[in-house]
């Protein structure tokens, strides 16, 4: 699978160009309170592109993506989602757009107890659209098919396993046929069989919809199979110590933190 993807991402990069950016991070430095986190931050991320955020714990990946998807205002510097800036003076109506445009997948899945999984996927349709009961009914049937969930409409979050849990919450990020998805650690917690089916989702949804997808991972088998692009980030140095495709940065990194990121842990069945 690396190969084709290795050379499917050269394809797609020439493509869509820089003309083409889903996301435009430009100068930006975030933290909390007096700590920063990262500083003077550059990254476009192209339409249709899968691109994974690296790096050890703490170094600061769920808060670039906490700032991506407007949860997190940076100190300094910009943030744009297709074209439209959602740092600037019109900040609130600016996101309030974006939202119908993006789909996250948290860490925790997040899902609600209490609601039944078809509950839980209609939420984001009946809070952002005014569709009527009967059309968001059929959307969520559509939304469950496409993660193989068929069936499971009536079941509460807890009656699920991990893996059906998290393609539920995948479900529900893609209520609003989201242009970029955005995920922190989808694969946490789960066992490494499960963990490459949600891979293989995915990528499916990669190809069969074109979604910019911005994955914040540390798992390698997920960043080889999935990623066309990965950046890592290093905490001490609060920035981007590398960028490239998986195997660029597997065979070609010169810095000894990449180095050890990409060959510290064997890919099963090579
Ligand atoms: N809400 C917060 N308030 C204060 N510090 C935070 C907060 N969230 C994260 N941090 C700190 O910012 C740094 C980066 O955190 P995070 O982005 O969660 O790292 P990662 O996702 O790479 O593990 C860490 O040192 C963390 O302790
Ligand atoms: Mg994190």
């Amino acid at each position: 699978m690396g190969h084709f993807r290795s050379s499917g991402s050269g394809m797609k990069q020439a493509e869509h160009g820089l003309s083409e950016v889903a996301v435009r991070v430009d100068g930006v430095t975030l933290g909390y309170g007096d700590r920063v986190v990262l500083e003077s931050i550059d990254l476009g991320i192209g339409k249709g592109e899968i691109v994974a955020i690296l790096g050890g714990s703490g170094c600061g990946k769920s808060t670039l993506l906490k700032a991506m998807i407007g949860l997190l205002p940076p100190v300094a510097g910009s943030i744009a989602l297709g074209g439209r800036v959602i740092t600037g003076p019109d900040r609130e109506e600016a996101l309030a757009s974006a939202r119908k445009k993006i789909g996250v997948l948290f860490q925790s899945g997040a899902l609600m107890g209490s609601l039944s999984l078809a509950e839980n996927v209609a939420l984001p349709i009946q809070e952002l659209t005014a569709l009527s009961p009967d059309l968001i009914t059929d959307i969520v049937h559509l939304k469950l098919e496409m993660v193989g969930l068929t069936g499971f409409e009536t079941l509460l979050p807890a009656e699920l396993s991990g893996g059906m849990r998290k393609r539920a919450a995948l479900a529900r990020a893609m209520a609003l046929d989201p242009e970029i998805l955005f995920c922190d650690e989808p694969s946490a917690g789960l066992d490494p069989v499960t963990s490459a089916e949600l891979d293989e989702l995915l990528l499916e949804l990669n190809r069969a919809l074109h979604i910019t997808m911005v994955l914040v991972t540390h798992e390698l088998p997920s960043i080889e199979a999935v990623s066309d692009r990965c950046i890592m980030l290093d905490g001490k140095s609060r920035g981007i110590i590398a960028m490239g495709t998986p195997e660029d940065l597997r065979s070609e990194a010169a810095d000894p933190r990449v180095r050890a990121f990409f060959h510290r842990q064997a890919r099963p069945g090579g």
